[in-house]
């Protein structure tokens, strides 16, 4: 293995997030409220498959185990089965994930599987098909929820269910999903909205602090889990008397940044090394031969010693990020 990726805060980084187009489908309104827009910049095409192959493969030779596959919306890619297999087929990768809005899920999930996606994620803001619609502008819960159904049918043992949790629209429907997962290996994540670039009134409005949820689950018998060396920043709560667990990701909170142990690359290959940072380094001119990986791996080095300690969001500033359908959550 070349050098461990690591910072100089000392935090290694074992999971890629990468993204491997923008284009989505939903309209949701905390990330595309109008849509997706082509950017209209030249050269914007999505990285091929071979592209995907070698950065994949130089991350996994600095000590990366774990892949996300993002977007946008990431299924709709046609290639999207060949992708996956290509990650799942890259020497030191374990465990190779995607986050979709599920919509194509009940018809693909068999072949996302047989591909060798291990883990999935998938965005259910409302158990109410009316509010899901309000809020994803898409009238597409019962498919998501037959995407689900049918995840545990081909053999997942624990799906993700991220949900972004706002003020006046779902943050006082703890009851249902707890309901709903009582029974469901189901992680349950309630998210903080995110302030990013393109958002105005919607923060100010909607945004609320997971604290209240936490407390409501402490109060309930819900107990913290232990965290183990590689988690994430989620704070996940389990109960005896249900099957599912809950996962509370708060950004605005102290310290949330001190367990990152991911980078990012867009679906235009440029590294970010936070979701709140820059513009994003370029790294497509390395990705063009197997023959550049040391190059590549020198660039993403150096650049590493740029990341800073935490993001600035508690300054309200979200850095250059305009919506997380650019790099991928
Ligand atoms: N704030 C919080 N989470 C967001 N997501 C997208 N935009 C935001 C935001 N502004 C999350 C959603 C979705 C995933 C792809 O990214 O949870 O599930
Ligand atoms: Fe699409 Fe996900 Fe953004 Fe919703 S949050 S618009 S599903 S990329």
């Amino acid at each position: 293995m070349a050098q461990q990726f690591e910072d100089k805060f000392q935090r290694k980084f074992y999971y890629l997030r990468l993204s491997i187009t923008d284009v989505c489908n939903f309209k949701c309104t905390y990330c595309l409220p109008d849509g997706y827009k082509p950017s209209g910049q030249k050269n914007s095409s999505f990285l091929s498959l071979p592209e995907i192959k070698r950065v994949v493969t130089a991350f996994a030779d600095c000590g990366t185990s774990k892949v996300r596959i993002t977007g946008g919306e990431p299924s709709l890619r046609r290639d999207f089965t060949q992708i996956i297999e290509t990650v799942a087929q890259t020497k030191g990768i374990k465990k190779v994930a995607t986050t979709t809005n599920g919509y194509r899920m009940a018809k693909q999930v068999d072949a996302w599987q047989n591909a060798g996606l291990t883990n999935i994620n998938v965005s259910i803001d409302s158990l109410d098909p009316r509010m899901f619609h309000q809020i994803t502008g898409e009238n597409k819960f019962t498919e998501v929820m037959a995407g689900i159904d049918r995840a545990f049918e081909v053999g997942y043992e624990q799906i993700k269910v991220n949900v972004v949790l706002m003020k006046d629209l779902n943050h006082n429907q703890l009851p249902a999903f707890l309901n709903w997962i009582k029974d469901r290996p189901i992680q349950l994540r309630f998210i903080e909205l995110m302030q990013t670039g393109e958002m105005d009134e919607l923060f100010q409005r909607h945004h609320v602090s997971g604290v209240a949820i936490r407390n409501q689950l402490i109060a309930n018998g819900w107990i913290l889990k232990v965290r183990a060396a590689n988690d994430g920043p989620a704070q996940v709560f389990v109960h005896p008397d249900y099957q599912g667990e809950i996962g509370l990701i708060m950004p605005y909170e102290k310290d949330f940044c001190q367990s990152c142990n991911r980078l990012r690359v867009s679906a235009v290959g440029k590294l970010h090394l936070c979701l709140f940072g820059e513009q994003g380094v370029e790294l497509r001119d390395l990705l063009q031969q197997d023959e550049q990986e040391s190059q590549l791996i020198e660039r993403i080095q150096t650049q590493l010693e740029n990341k800073s300690i935490s993001h600035f969001l508690h300054d309200g500033n979200s850095g250059m990020t305009p919506h997380l359908a650019s790099i991928g959550g």
